[in-house]
């Protein structure tokens, strides 16, 4: 555990502990005037009925000799313990957690399987802005659950069947395979979906078609899924464009969509009937689970089986939580879906629980997010008031990056100018996107994203190419600095490094919260504490040698920090830009 005022706290609550047996409940915090401030004096005296200040005196003595870590402690106002760290304190933990392959993160105290469901946009409909978050947020708790050591099992459970495939594939038919094959693949798919839904609104003939062809999918007939694959692997195709221009995880190896589970469905239903949880309501099978009630206060049921025998969206859910738990084994269950489904998927879990295919420990989580809004206000649309094209979002994003690196450095060669640009377009929509608490709404503002200044993507890669620039310039490598045990002495010194070690506790922070933000903020005010650092204390002009090798230690390690924390977050930081 390298953060600092953790171990500040760790220290003291032994002594706490000593004076005031288990009433003591000590919070250190960070404070305004010193380093680390603990309060729980005051807490203490009050349950005693003794004075705050004697307490702290009496925890201070308790603590005995702490100059290892200490350099100074003072009890300031009612009873706080203000605590400043000592230099070689910071000095001994940075190196040690410079030399750990986590920067210093400890790895998770029990190793978990965790299945984590995101993406999942709908085959033959444009992926919209929803599943662009879904993605991206997906792919952050993907990587920070691997970095602490749990393992984890992608799914992207995509909408690939029910009743619209049987207009789809007759429209597939209507236009031929290959004329439809290049509109899909082209990411037309929109004008696909459209045209499928018009000629069945419209042509009673073409309806009739659909509906036995549902018949014929149903049923399994090899020319009908033959047709079907087509439309899924042309989605699957333009999804995949998606995936590599946003840099995620994703592969064709994590599709696990809703017709994975046909198999599953049956034995869903029996087994709900034998646990006793099915009962018949308007003619649907469906299971009311304890606690859901309608604006009424009626029960309010889950449908696993409709009337006309068709399975439902939360019959494929449930076969899901059985999939993940009982073949992978997987306890912890994580949904990166939109904030509407959260009823669907608290009654999902609330079935399978009674059901008991989810018992403690294991869980479902859902990490639910807002929308994304115009300048306007209003959900983001296209120009022309349709679902905006994720892949021409994400080229303009690129396109705009370009322009901007332009500008800041035109000796840039034509190559490499194309790869930071997509680094920095990416990077900007996708930090947009993670840097607010995913619980609420944000406005899509281009200039905001792409701005060097504040909490952008720009602004934290520029500040880690300007630490490895300095390498560049002083014509060092910069593993040969990674031996130095910095020096630390002035304020701005000690303050980086105190950021510096507090990684571990920004990327639990995160991790417990499934909330990217959080470790979005320190990045940023790690950046920040790096510019005041580069500001305040001469690198390559330090007074001396060992200074100057101190300090260059200072940049690297900030710049492994920057790195690994972008990287987190599924952003690439070039070194130069
Ligand atoms: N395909 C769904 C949609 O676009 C999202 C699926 C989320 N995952 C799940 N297991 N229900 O809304």
């Amino acid at each position: 555990m390298s953060d600092p005022l953790h171990a500040v706290a760790e220290r003291f609550a032994q002594a706490f502990a000593t004076v005031a047996g288990d009433i003591a409940d000590p919070v250190v915090r960070p404070s305004d005037h010193a380093d680390a401030q603990i309060n729980g004096a005051l807490g203490v005296a009050k349950k005693l009925g003794s004075n705050p200040r004697q307490v702290a005196k009496d925890v201070l003595v308790a603590a005995g000799d702490v100059s290892d870590m200490c350099s100074s402690l003072e009890i300031a106002g009612p009873g706080f313990i203000n605590v400043t760290l000592s230099n070689e304190f910071l000095s001994i933990q940075l190196q040690s957690a410079m030399n750990d392959m986590h920067l210093g993160v400890h790895v998770a105290p029990t190793r978990l399987t965790a299945a984590v469901d995101y993406s999942a946009p709908n085959v033959a409909k444009e992926m919209h802005v929803g599943h662009l978050r879904s993605t991206v947020i997906g792919d952050c708790i993907v990587r920070l659950l691997e970095f602490v050591g749990h393992t984890v099992i992608r799914e992207n459970h995509i909408g690939d069947w029910g009743t619209p495939f049987g207009m789809l594939i007759e429209h597939l038919i209507d236009m031929g395979q290959d004329t439809a094959a290049q509109e899909l693949g082209v990411g037309d798919l929109d004008g696909f979906y459209r045209a499928a839904r018009n000629a069945f609104d419209s042509d009673d003939a073409f309806k009739d078609r659909a509906r036995a062809r549902v018949v014929l999918l149903q049923s399994g007939d090899a020319e009908t899924l033959h047709l079907w694959r087509t439309l899924v692997s042309e989605s699957t195709r333009y999804f995949n464009h998606v995936y590599r221009l946003l840099d995620v995880l994703l592969t064709d190896a994590d599709i696990m969509g809703e017709s994975s589970y046909n198999d599953l469905l049956a034995p869903v239903v029996e087994r709900l009937r034998e646990a006793k949880l099915l009962e018949v309501s308007d003619g649907a099978d469906v299971v009311f689970p304890a606690g859901f009630t309608n604006r009424d206060g009626h029960p309010l049921p889950l449908i696993i089986r409709k009337g006309d025998g068709g399975y439902n969206y939360a019959t494929s859910d449930l076969a899901c939580v059985i999939d993940r738990t009982e073949r992978l084994d997987a306890s912890l269950l994580i949904y990166v879906v939109g904030a509407p489904q959260a009823q669907h998927l608290s009654m999902v879990a609330a079935v399978a629980a009674q059901a008991g295919w989810l018992t403690p420990p294991a869980h479902m989580v859902h990490v639910a997010f807002g929308n994304v809004l115009g300048d306007d206000g209003k959900m983001l649309k296209s120009r022309a008031g349709d679902t905006v094209k994720l892949a021409a979002l994400l080229e303009e994003a690129v396109e705009r990056a370009a322009k901007a690196i332009a500008q800041k450095n035109p000796d840039m060669p034509e190559q490499e100018r194309a790869q930071v640009a997509h680094m920095i377009g990416i990077g900007a929509v996708k930090y947009s996107d993670l840097s607010t608490d995913r619980v609420k709404d944000y406005v899509f503002d281009w200039e905001r994203m792409l701005s060097f200044d504040g909490n952008t993507a720009p602004y934290l890669q520029y500040a880690h190419a300007r630490m490895c620039s300095i390498f560049r310039r002083a014509g060092i490598e910069r593993e040969s600095v990674r031996s130095v045990s910095p020096i630390i002495l002035e304020p701005r010194e000690h303050a980086l490094a105190i950021r510096m070690l507090q990684f571990d506790s920004a990327v639990w922070d995160a991790l417990e919260k499934y909330s990217p933000h959080r470790l979005c903020t320190y990045l940023y005010e790690l950046a920040t504490d790096f510019t005041a650092f580069y500001e305040h204390c001469p690198v390559l002009k330090a007074d001396t040698e060992e200074q100057r090798l101190s300090r260059l230690a200072l940049c690297d390690s900030a710049a492994r920090v920057l790195e690994c924390g972008l990287n987190l977050l599924g952003i690439r930081a070039p070194e130069q830009m």
